[in-house]
């Protein structure tokens, strides 16, 4: 039915595929991120987003932290930091606004993001300071390069400047007005995450629990659209098929015992590895 054909089930898995891991390949073949956020006390946010994106097949990973505060991973020496305030931002996928707050360096940065030319996963805070300077805001709708909003349902209320209430109340129609009005691909969380475009086509995931209640996971969620941009889908697929293995892959820890019940975003990335490399 045309009802089915909108929904992300098990079986959709199959319509995207990522390139194949050609033997004569490199890291250079499967793209780099960095993840822009983390002011002070919420540095875990970023990591989170970085961790993903290793975890999910980037070639390389970066974090650029607007509180300098760390500079290393002890648990993943594979990500490199660099100073947010000297980034180049001219190929690599850039993730920006987990943990990012609100200060004007903050500002400045997204400003910088939103002028260039290259994909961007925007996030949280830097959705909020969207909807909340006129400057950015113009900014992002004169972006020619392609953007994918990772909004939850407050974060697209203060984008519309309409209540959370009002976006719950009907979210394919919130999520349609977003996609139109920044001409990007939106992805509206919450159980039954909606996913549309600037065209109007529209999809409802089925996968995941509410073991994703749990703070950090929509983090992981953006870090996974970075990676999946990384190599090489378009962003409607990257939406599409991250929304789908991040649900996924929450369904697979609550089979094995880990979760509902205080399932973390910490172990969110090993279990996405796994439905990328099992299904
Ligand atoms: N069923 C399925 N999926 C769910 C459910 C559920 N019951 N509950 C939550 N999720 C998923 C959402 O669809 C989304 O992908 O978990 C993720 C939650 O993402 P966020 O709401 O962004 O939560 P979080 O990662 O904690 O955000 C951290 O950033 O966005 C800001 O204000 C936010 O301070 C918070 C911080
Ligand atoms: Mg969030």
């Amino acid at each position: 039915t045309e009802e089915s054909k909108l929904l992300l089930n098990h079986a959709s898995r199959f319509n995207f595929q990522l390139p194949e891991r050609k033997q004569n390949s490199h890291k250079g073949s499967y793209g780099e991120v960095i993840v822009i956020g983390g002011d002070k006390g919420m540095l875990g946010a970023s990591v989170l987003a970085a961790r993903t994106a290793l975890y999910s097949g980037a070639g390389k990973v970066n974090v650029s932290l607007l509180h300098p505060a760390i500079d290393y991973d002890t648990l993943h020496p594979e990500i490199m930091y660099k100073d947010a305030q000297h980034l180049q931002m001219k190929e690599e996928i850039v993730v920006i606004g987990p943990g990012m707050g609100h200060s004007d360096i903050a500002k400045t940065i997204l400003s910088k993001a939103l002028s260039s030319e290259i994909s961007l996963v925007i996030d949280a805070d830097a959705l909020n300071l969207i909807a909340a300077n006129k400057e950015l805001n113009d900014l992002l709708m004169g972006r020619t390069a392609s953007s994918i909003l990772t909004p939850h349902p407050l974060e697209a209320a203060r984008l519309l400047h309409i209540s959370a209430k009002e976006v719950q109340q009907d979210r394919c129609k919130a999520a349609l007005l977003l996609a139109d009005k920044f001409k990007c691909v939106v992805v509206l969380k919450g159980s039954g995450t909606i996913i549309t475009d600037p065209e109007g086509r529209l999809r409802i995931n089925t996968t995941g629990n509410p073991g994703l209640a749990t703070g950090g996971s929509g983090d992981v969620l953006a870090g996974l659209c970075g990676a999946l941009l990384a190599q090489g889908l378009n962003s409607f697929e990257t939406a599409q098929l991250a929304v789908w293995l991040h649900g996924a892959a929450a369904d697979t820890l609550v089979e094995a015992g880990v979760g509902p019940i205080g399932m973390i975003a910490s172990e969110l990335p090993e279990a996405i590895r796994h439905c990328l490399n099992a299904f």
